[in-house]
């Protein structure tokens, strides 16, 4: 009766990995019981989902080596996995949220989010393409366009010219609080996007570093973002509780695919998972987040689903 932090299915948003293909429902080795899918069962996999409360969904594209380039160049094609997907499920499934992930990794030989010119990444000329792919999602009829590149400007720019491409509903959920971090590792393996050189720390955030998230934070609210994302979340609960301190926004947490995976390896030595994603969840909201990306969603919605009363 006293108890002041539930969780329901309106928190949640269900990150997915879409490919070509039919009929395929891919394992991935270090993210136990996340899959890559074809997009007819994704379909299904969201339908059955819809029946338990999902409102939302952050796709990711898994692109053949054979389609990478240096530049990225296949995130521009109107029927790229990314595109098809928006398309079919946002007509299937209207009053679903579309969120689609904005930058370049799952597209690069070399893994970056950015452009790379003598190894070194090219800020500018990234957020000029980076809001043409966005631009290119609005049309496609995605909800909310999400970039996960942490470049300098880039939400004031992708809102100028969502703006000037008549697509001012389209809103902008910015990474404005993403820390290089190691729990991102099952994420590059289920993309196999794992940097071929260097790393991402001189546009990812140093761990070491509170004030400079809060900058963030103020600058990409400047630029015009709907929403703000902190991540990961379970290391960084103090950045999500100053986060919702200092703005008015929306903060949503990402549960990134290190901390599903280390749920995954702990039960395995004999914790309940149930238990530790609850109580990790649950945290995550206490702490002030607004919304919950997780890759445990469609788990945490059924047990949702079966026992109402106890969330
Ligand atoms: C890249 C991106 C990453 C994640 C989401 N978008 C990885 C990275 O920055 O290398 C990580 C999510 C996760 O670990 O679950 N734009």
């Amino acid at each position: 009766m006293v108890a002041e932090t539930h969780l329901t299915p309106n928190d949640f948003i269900c990150p997915f990995f879409v490919k070509d293909g039919v009929g395929i429902r891919e394992t991935i080795s270090s993210l136990p019981e996340v899959y890559r899918w074809s997009l007819d069962l994704l379909i299904e996999e969201i339908r059955r989902l819809r029946n338990f409360g999902l409102k939302s969904v952050m796709l990711f594209p898994v692109i053949p080596a054979s389609l990478k380039d240096e530049y990225g160049s296949h995130a521009l094609l109107k029927d790229n996995i990314l595109c098809k997907s928006i398309r079919v499920i946002k007509d299937q499934f209207p009053d679903l949220c579309v969120i689609s992930d904005i930058a370049l990794d799952p597209y690069t030989t070399h893994g970056h989010d950015g452009l790379l010119s003598n190894g070194m990444i090219v800020n500018d000329e990234t957020v000029r393409l980076l809001a043409s792919i966005a631009c290119l999602h609005a049309e496609q009829g995605v909800d909310i366009v999400a970039p996960s590149d942490m470049m300098d400007g880039r939400v004031g720019y992708i809102r100028s010219q969502l703006d000037a491409s008549e697509h001012s509903n389209v809103s902008i959920l910015s990474y404005s609080v993403k820390y290089a971090s190691a729990l991102y590792s099952p994420f590059r393996d289920a993309l196999d996007s794992h940097p071929q050189t260097g790393d991402k720390k001189t546009y990812q955030m140093d761990c070491r570093n509170v004030l400079e998230a809060l900058r963030e934070v103020q600058l990409d609210e400047q630029e015009g973002a709907d929403l703000l994302m902190v991540k990961p979340a379970s290391f960084y609960l103090d950045v999500i509780y100053r986060a919702r301190e200092n703005t008015n926004l929306p903060v949503v947490a990402y549960q990134v695919s290190g901390e599903y995976a280390m749920m995954k390896a702990a039960a395995s030595l004999g914790c309940s998972f149930i238990n530790l994603l609850y109580e990790s969840l649950i945290s995550i909201k206490r702490a002030g987040a607004s919304l919950i990306v997780s890759y445990a969603t469609p788990l945490i919605l059924e047990k949702m689903n079966k026992n109402s009363s106890n969330y």
